[in-house]
């Protein structure tokens, strides 16, 4: 009996060793396939592991995946220009901008050009005498003792300009408008009379032959405060209303039209009183920028003026 149980004991420990061994030979996938020994390659483990090439640190190192250059979007379908990337103008004008800003600029800025906002009547690019703008609006903000005939913009300026003023009163500031559209018969007077007074050589710093003058194009207003009188004078830049206007005329859409030490681009001296309609993207530009809207059309090859845009005569 006692032979019998060893040798059954014996059996159930080969049993079980029988057991262990297949179950190690099943887990370590040895059957039918050749076993191989993976080794490690290179530094690490991860070296044998595929490659995802997009999320390869090695991709930066090739030129042609450098991520893509600034471009401020097209500008040419407007009709207009956009600077060339080595041009000075092109990082003044879009230096900090997303692709997405630049593209709504040069949409707005487009916009104001088809609607004439930036056009262009200077000592170089006359207007004809009978030319007018056909929506030309009432002014509500004006000094009561000058001519009422001149108490006009083209309508949009004309609405920016009321809002201007009457954000200037909110802020405790009284501007009044003195002239804003001339007509070409006008402006004769008025220069014909300054001639008088001044010599020619002086008048032609501050006053514009008939056809020259912006404010025919309905666009420009002359604007004063109490504080000079009602008088167009160069103090009147150094009053609280003078300083508000230069401060924030842009925000309306408005620029100083004709700014200190720029008489060699605009031909004219310094006029802190004359505000020149433009839309708010080029009035915000110009004002960040310090530069005329002769120097601004031409960064943005904005070609129009009298010559180049067919007018209503
Ligand atoms: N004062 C400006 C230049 C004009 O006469 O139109
Ligand atoms: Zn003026």
């Amino acid at each position: 009996m006692k032979e019998f149980g060893t040798a059954k004991l014996l059996i159930a420990a080969l049993l079980v060793i029988i057991l262990g061994v297949s179950v190690f030979l099943i887990m370590s996938g040895a059957f039918g396939q050749d076993v191989t020994i993976l080794k490690p390659e290179g530094p690490g483990k991860h070296a044998a592991e595929p490659q995802n090439p997009e999320a390869s640190p090695g991709a930066l190192n090739d030129p042609s995946e450098q991520p893509p250059a600034f471009d401020p979007g097209s500008f040419e379908k407007y009709g207009l220009r956009v600077p060339a990337k080595e041009d000075a103008d092109f990082n003044a004008l879009f230096d900090g901008m997303s692709r997405e800003e630049a593209e709504n600029r040069n949409k707005t800025l487009a916009a104001d050009v088809e609607a004439g906002n930036l056009f262009i009547i200077n000592k170089k690019f006359p207007v004809g005498k009978t030319y007018k703008a056909s929506d030309l609006a009432a002014i509500k903000y004006f000094a009561p003792d000058r001519a009422a005939e001149t108490r006009f913009m083209r309508s949009e300026a004309a609405q920016a300009f009321n809002s201007m003023i009457e954000a200037a009163a909110a802020d405790g500031y009284k501007i009044v408008m003195t002239t804003a559209y001339r007509s070409y018969d006008f402006q004769s007077i008025l220069y014909t009379n300054y001639v008088k007074k001044y010599g020619q050589s002086e008048a032609d710093t501050f006053s514009a032959k008939p056809g020259t003058s912006e404010h025919q194009g309905g666009l420009a207003a002359d604007i004063s405060a109490s504080s000079v009188n009602y008088q167009l004078l160069q103090e009147f830049g150094e009053t609280d209303e003078g300083r508000w206007i230069a401060e924030n005329a842009h925000k309306f859409g408005f620029i100083l039209r004709y700014p200190e030490g720029k008489t060699d681009v605009t031909g004219y001296i310094y006029e802190p009183w004359h505000v020149r309609y433009v839309g708010k993207t080029a009035a915000s530009e110009i004002k960040r920028l310090g530069c005329t809207l002769e120097e601004y059309c031409n960064m943005n090859g904005i070609k129009n003026d009298a010559v180049s845009v067919k007018t209503k005569e």
